[in-house]
């Protein structure tokens, strides 16, 4: 690191390449300030060195240009949802991360008390709980930019510290509520010089999964499952007539212009299909006769064709198995299907998802469990389901989708504390649990909450899209590897045996 005074005068040979090729310096003091050693890679764009070498060394990747951009967005980008949400009427509240545990699906990352032995905080998963009572509290209006934590296999788009926009607010109107959203999304994207085209489609769930076979679908693309049980059910084939026989349905996706594509590309559709439990795949494709995969009669080629408004040239795929198999299949061979447009490819494609099932059944626990989380308002017209036939209850739930990733998450919430005991219950807990649990939580409801509801957007996420990136540890500027690991510090650690005995702790191994 040096310093050099002197006075800049313009170059006699110019470099129009380099941003100072204009100028030099004719030093008259140079000074060092530190001496550096030989850095492990060349600290230049694009970096030239793997990915846990960059981590490790993080201070000097940093100082690349591009991450030097990155750091400048992430700041830009809290300072224009500060900016936005209180110009909206938000005050941005701060809530405890030393709290209790909150149920968001994730494990807690739990924090020993030295003062209570036996006893942990948990790090919030989402600020959820605190926010609710806020509204009771008569704050109206809140936001956060928060860090949430938690212990959940890493992805690409999911770490184990993450940043939301944490959002709340009391006498919502779901309408309004979702173009403040929107307008949210618009300043965000403004700041990279994007559009963002509103308002979002919104399709409820269950259309979702029928046509896309997801409940994050990437609208860049227009490809639209159908279904052809009744098709199937009617057709010659034996294969498809025994499918819909033994319960099952017949799914298809139309790719337009797709029919060159190769024997061994569709061999490993094939074997996606069959990886995620689907029987197998049917292809057919239409040109100067027919070609298919399944050998049937060609007024069934004809039905199957008609059913999903095939063209010369065209591709369908077929799958036919039980209803969510299929939909599964087909959603992750559309998911996964190139964009060949580069101008379908940087377009903003947002939806919002809504109506989700309030419940799921887990195999693993042998119990529903909450979509979202348990504080989500069913409709009142499924109320009397929740005793009866949970697994329909449908929720006032919504999330935000950009490109297939989902980038928010919300919902009208329950403020009726019997509503919500009876939604305690319906997930197993008993009276007692649920005192042990959520006792503070239902008593704050006891004194009058007001109808509620919010969202909180994945902020990392968001400036991941607004930088370009694939991946949120290229915007967070100290992530963990997918291994939950801080190459850099080196954490996590060994700690002291004394520390642990002060937390009343013992290694067991
Ligand atoms: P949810 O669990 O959907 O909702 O989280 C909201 C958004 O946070 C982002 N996100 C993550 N980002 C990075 N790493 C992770 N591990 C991670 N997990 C979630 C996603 C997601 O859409 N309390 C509710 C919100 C509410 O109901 O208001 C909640 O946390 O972009």
């Amino acid at each position: 690191m040096v310093g050099v005074r002197g006075r800049v005068r313009r170059r006699s040979s110019v470099n129009k390449d380099l941003p100072t090729g204009e100028v030099e310096v004719e030093a008259v003091e140079l000074r060092v300030f530190a001496s550096s050693r030989v850095p492990p890679f060349v600290v230049a764009d694009p970096p030239q060195a793997s990915e846990e070498l960059r981590l490790k060394y993080r201070y000097l990747d940093l100082r690349r240009p591009k991450m030097q951009r990155h750091v400048r967005l992430r700041h830009e980008a809290a300072l224009a949802v500060r900016n936005y949400l209180s110009r909206h009427g938000y005050l941005e509240i701060e809530t405890p991360i030393l709290a209790n545990p909150t149920p968001e699906g994730a494990r807690d990352f739990l924090v020993p008390s030295r003062m209570y032995h036996g006893r942990f905080y948990a790090l919030p998963q989402s600020p959820q709980q605190f926010k609710q009572t806020l509204m009771v509290a008569g704050c109206d209006r809140y936001f956060q930019i928060v860090r949430c934590f938690r212990d959940e296999a890493l992805r690409a788009d999911r770490q184990l510290e993450f940043t939301q926009i944490d959002i709340e607010t009391s006498f919502i109107d779901r309408d309004d509520f979702f173009g403040l959203n929107e307008g949210l999304m618009e300043a965000l994207f403004g700041l990279v010089g994007r559009t963002v085209e509103r308002p979002f489609p919104r399709l409820p769930y269950a259309e979702a999964m029928g046509k896309y076979g997801s409940d994050k679908p990437d609208l860049r693309m227009a490809l639209e499952m159908r279904d052809l049980t009744e098709v199937g059910r009617k057709g010659a084939s034996e294969v498809l007539k025994n499918a819909v026989a033994g319960g099952g349905e017949i799914k298809g996706l139309l790719v337009p212009g797709a029919g060159t594509v190769s024997r061994s590309r569709l061999d490993k559709l094939g074997e996606t299909a069959k990886a995620l439990g689907a029987r197998g795949l049917v292809w057919i494709k239409k040109q100067d006769g027919w070609k298919s995969s399944l050998k049937t009669s060609e007024p069934d080629y004809e039905s199957i064709w008609a059913a999903l408004g095939g063209a010369d040239g065209d591709l369908a795929l077929v799958v036919a198995d039980k209803k969510e198999t299929a939909l599964k299949a087909l959603g992750e061979i559309r998911r996964t299907w190139p964009l060949e447009d580069a101008r379908r490819r940087d377009r903003l494609a947002f939806c919002w998802i809504t109506d989700f099932p309030l419940f799921e059944w887990s195999e693993e626990e042998g119990r529903f469990v909450s979509v979202h989380h348990p504080f989500t308002s069913p409709y009142e017209d499924d109320l009397p389901l929740l005793e009866t036939s949970p697994g329909r209850v449908r929720a006032k739930a919504y999330d935000l989708v950009l490109n297939g990733t989902e980038v928010g998450g919300g919902s009208i919430r329950i403020h009726d504390m019997d509503v919500q005991r009876r939604v305690f219950k319906a997930l197993g807990l008993t009276e007692e649990e649920t005192r042990e649990k959520f006792g503070y939580f239902l008593e704050a409801l006891g004194y009058g909450a007001p109808p509620h509801g919010g969202i909180a957007h994945g902020f990392d996420r968001l400036v991941m899209f607004l930088a370009g990136e694939d991946s949120i540890r290229e915007v967070i500027p100290f992530p963990k590897t997918t291994g939950a690991l801080d190459l850099m510090t080196g954490s996590p650690s060994a700690v002291d045996p004394r520390q642990l005995d002060e937390l009343g702790l013992k290694r067991k191994s």
